[in-house]
Order: C-alpha cells, then sequence, then structure tokens
C-alpha cells in the first residue's frame, strides 16, 4: 500500500501523492531518454479561447511537463477560429516531427465539431486517448494511448493494494471521457462491470452491490453515502463548485467515507491523476514514434 492518509473511518486515497510518484517515474524515464541521445519528448497545447477553467487546465499541463522534463508547446486560439482553420492547426502539428503528442482542451466552441476535430489528430499523437483507434485499441484489450483521467483512476485503485480482479464495479455516467473507457480500464483488470446513467432504475441498489465505485457525472454529491456498500472503495471522479465556492465530489462525502473502506477526497483525490496520465503517455506516445524503443 502506498501514499494513502488515514483520516476517519475509510482510508483516503491521496491523488497528489500517487500523481507525484508518477511525475518522478516519468522524470527518470525521460532523462534515460535524454542520456540515450533522444530529444525530449513534445506535448502541443491547444487551447481555443479564454475560458477560465481551461486556460487553468493547460497551463497546469504545461507546468507538469517543465517538472517531468517534457517539452511543452503552447498554441492559443481565438474563440471564433473556424473550424477549417482549427483542423488546418491539428494537420500542422500532425505533420511536424517535433512533436510527439497533441492535446486538445475540451470543451471547444459550439461552433465547432469537437469529434471531427479528435478524429484529425494522427493516433499515434493522441494522448488524450480520445481517439476512435485508440478508443477501439482499449476496447480489443490492446491498449495504447488511453484516456487520462480513467488511467488516472487505475493507478488509484491499484494504490490501495487491493486485489482488483473479480470484484463487483460500478461506474456511473457513461461520457467517452469517463464512464465508457472507465468500464473498458476495469474489465481489464478483471472487474465484473455495470454501467450505470440517467436511466438506470433503482441506483441506489446498484450501488449498495458495488465493491468498486467510479462516479462522474457532474452532479454534485449526487450519490448518497448511505447508498456506498460497507468496505467499497470508492473513487469520485467530480469536481463541482458549490454556490458558496466550496468544491465537492459526485459522491457525498462526509457520510459516504464512514461507510468506505478506501475514498478519494475533493480535490486532491483523481484530480492530480489526469495531467499525471498526461505525461506518461506523451512519454509513450514519443517511444513509440521513435520505434517503440
Ligand atoms: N476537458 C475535461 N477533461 C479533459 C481531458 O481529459 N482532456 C482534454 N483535452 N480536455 C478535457
Amino acid at each position: 500500500m502506498t501514499a494513502q492518509l488515514t483520516d476517519g473511518s475509510a482510508v483516503l486515497i491521496d491523488g497528489k501523492a500517487v500523481a507525484a510518484q508518477v511525475h518522478e517515474r516519468v522524470r527518470l524515464a525521460v532523462a534515460e531518454w535524454l542520456a540515450a541521445g533522444h530529444r525530449a519528448p513534445a506535448l502541443a497545447t491547444v487551447l481555443v479561447g479564454a475560458d477560465p477553467a481551461s486556460e487553468i487546465y493547460v497551463r497546469n499541463k504545461r507546468l507538469t511537463c517543465e517538472k517531468v522534463g517534457i517539452r511543452s508547446a503552447p498554441n492559443h486560439l481565438d474563440a471564433d477560429i473556424s473550424e477549417t482553420d482549427l483542423l488546418a492547426v491539428i494537420d500542422g502539428l500532425n505533420a511536424d516531427d517535433a512533436i510527439d503528442g497533441i492535446l486538445v482542451q475540451l470543451p471547444l466552441p459550439k461552433h465547432i465539431n469537437a469529434d471531427k476535430v479528435i478524429e484529425r489528430i494522427r493516433p499515434d499523437k493522441d494522448v488524450d486517448g480520445f481517439h476512435p483507434y485508440n478508443f477501439g485499441r482499449l476496447a480489443q484489450k490492446t491498449p495504447t494511448l488511453r484516456p487520462c483521467t480513467p488511467f488516472g483512476c487505475v493507478e488509484l485503485l491499484k494504490s490501495t493494494g487491493v486485489p482488483l480482479a473479480g470484484k463487483r464495479a460500478l461506474v456511473i455516467g457513461q461520457s467517452n471521457i469517463v464512464g465508457r473507457p472507465m468500464a473498458l480500464e476495469l474489465l481489464l483488470l478483471g472487474c465484473t462491470v455495470t454501467i450505470a446513467h440517467s436511466r438506470t432504475r433503482d441506483l441506489p441498489e446498484e450501488v449498495g452491490r458495488a465493491e468498486i465505485l467510479v462516479v462522474g457525472t457532474g452532479i454534485p454529491e449526487m450519490v448518497k453515502g448511505d447508498w456506498v456498500r460497507p468496505g467499497a472503495i470508492v473513487i469520485d471522479v467530480g469536481i463541482n463548485r458549490l454556490p458558496s465556492g466550496k468544491l465537492c465530489g459526485d459522491v457525498e462525502f462526509a457520510t459516504a467515507r464512514e461507510r468506505a473502506a478506501f475514498i478519494t477526497p475533493v480535490p486532491g483525490g483523481v484530480g492530480p491523476m489526469t495531467v499525471a496520465m498526461l505525461m506518461e503517455n506523451t512519454l509513450v506516445a514519443a517511444r513509440n514514434r521513435a520505434g517503440g524503443q
């Protein structure tokens, strides 16, 4: 067991500490990569418009790149850029041999078709793992570049030291970024997986059966603590800002921690892992592009 804080009844899964371990692993691997005569892995970030949250996320990604020795190449584009012009920027980055990974920060402005942009990224540079090729690789049990948030949740689950194979897992939310790839990751871990969504009947009953619970709905505290199965591992992907300004997850934390064996806090749980796994994916992309060394 690594990187957990004991606090209350459930053990808190310390995402900052697990992320720091991933950063260190990537930093050492990048140093070895440079020592072997390669150039630094390079990540192009693409930010369209001036959404404050997206600006913070992208800045955070670039600062973490610096920390681990990855070169970041920023592309900050006007909110009114046309879809055609954005696709041309992607084409340029696809063709640029000095770029290993391309990250287009979502959401994009409404006049741009995000699926079209994602599908334009070369699959071997798709460090978000959102391209249908990479999604298909994960679905077919041969993952290459894997969606960062679910990949980070896997690291957190493994950090508990609990054997995961055979466990009954419930994912709440079926988004392309979190729920669907998370279910595929849990299948790879050998779990028996259920996906719940807005049409699911009797959600409390489903939650009550789950030995592993991963929630990514964007609905503040929608999972009530007294639904949680005693001894469950609870991974809360939600980051919601309440009218008071306080951050909260998709799970009612104070009551859930009384029943769970392990639980992620918000903030400081899943959040830091998304960026950490992006660093890992960028290193993997650089290695694969250099011929799988
Ligand atoms: N917006 C919210 N989550 C993500 C993510 O994982 N990657 C990108 N590119 N944008 C996001």
